[in-house]
């Protein structure tokens, strides 16, 4: 059952070479009426709590949301979208969405929505690590977020802005994995043990949470390399501004993420993140 359906990229991002060559994806017909008959039983606005989950310390904080008394011709059928969820292509292209809140979603049932797709997840594969809806970190003055990727267990990371301004502050910014091995091999100074450990949590399935291991591999300030290294990798950067109700989903394991500096404070619901998807292909490679 597919959750999504194609759309066109918005008028805004028609020069921005990354939005333009992207697909564009919002909810699809089948998956707004499921909304619907959500809405209708009154599961969006459930209580969704935050829990954590021991293996995949120490980012184990997830929302959460139980499935409680919820009939279970709906549960069946949030599952019913799962599949199409994870085998959604997003490896060697990111995707985009536009049009995923108001007024098909609230903020609020957008939470309770993200959750209870997380918790049908764990429930198909038996384990509580399966997916996360991880909370944002509140910052009062963003700085904005260098480049990494999260290294989360799932490597599937999905993403829907909520509480952002529109002044085209706070951009998301993205370098594939094959340019920021090419920049660490390329750049003077870099040491080949940290090029090859980054391609090693790239490319190999994880036993732990890894964003602190490879965040301090290529971020080392100590080192004279680092700034040069950073350097490149801004240049071979590519970054889209996106607004309320839109968002991104990329393999977590090819592409870096981050954000350049928002104006304003960024807030607990800055974006709403899922990861899932914990049998990729790493063979593929
Ligand atoms: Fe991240």
């Amino acid at each position: 059952m597919s959750i999504f359906s194609a759309t066109t990229v918005p008028a805004r991002l028609k020069n921005n070479v990354l939005a333009r060559e992207s697909l564009w994806l919002t909810w699809s017909p089948a998956f707004r009426r499921l909304i619907g008959n959500l809405r209708q039983a009154g599961a969006l606005r459930r209580r969704v709590s935050m829990t954590r989950v021991p293996s995949c310390k120490p980012y184990d904080k997830t929302y959460t949301i139980s499935f409680g008394k919820l009939a279970p011709e709906l549960r069946q059928e949030i599952q019913q979208f799962l599949p199409a969820l994870k085998t959604q292509p997003c490896g060697k292209k990111a995707v985009f969405f536009r049009r995923m809140l108001s007024p098909t979603l609230s903020s609020d049932e957008i939470r309770a929505l993200f959750a209870l797709l997380r918790v049908a997840f764990i429930e198909q594969d038996g384990d509580p690590a399966a997916s996360l809806y991880s909370p944002v970190s509140p910052e009062k003055n963003d700085p904005g977020f260098n480049l990494h990727a999260d290294l989360y267990l799932p490597t599937k990371l999905w993403l829907i802005f909520d509480d952002v301004p529109d002044d085209g502050s706070g951009a998301s910014l993205f370098l594939t994995r094959k340019q920021l091995l090419r920049s660490m091999q390329t750049v003077p100074g870099v040491p080949k043990k940290a090029h090859q450990e980054v391609a090693q949590l790239l490319d190999l399935p994880l036993a732990k949470d890894s964003y602190n291991k490879m965040y301090d591999l290529i971020y080392d300030w100590r080192k004279p390399w680092c700034k040069r290294l950073q350097a490149s990798m801004t240049r071979g950067m590519q970054s889209v501004c996106l607004f309320r109700g839109e968002g991104y989903l990329i393999d977590d394991r090819n592409w870096l993420h981050g954000r350049s500096p928002v104006s304003e404070a960024v807030t607990e619901r800055r974006f709403h993140r899922l990861t899932f998807d914990m049998d990729r292909d790493y063979s593929a490679r």
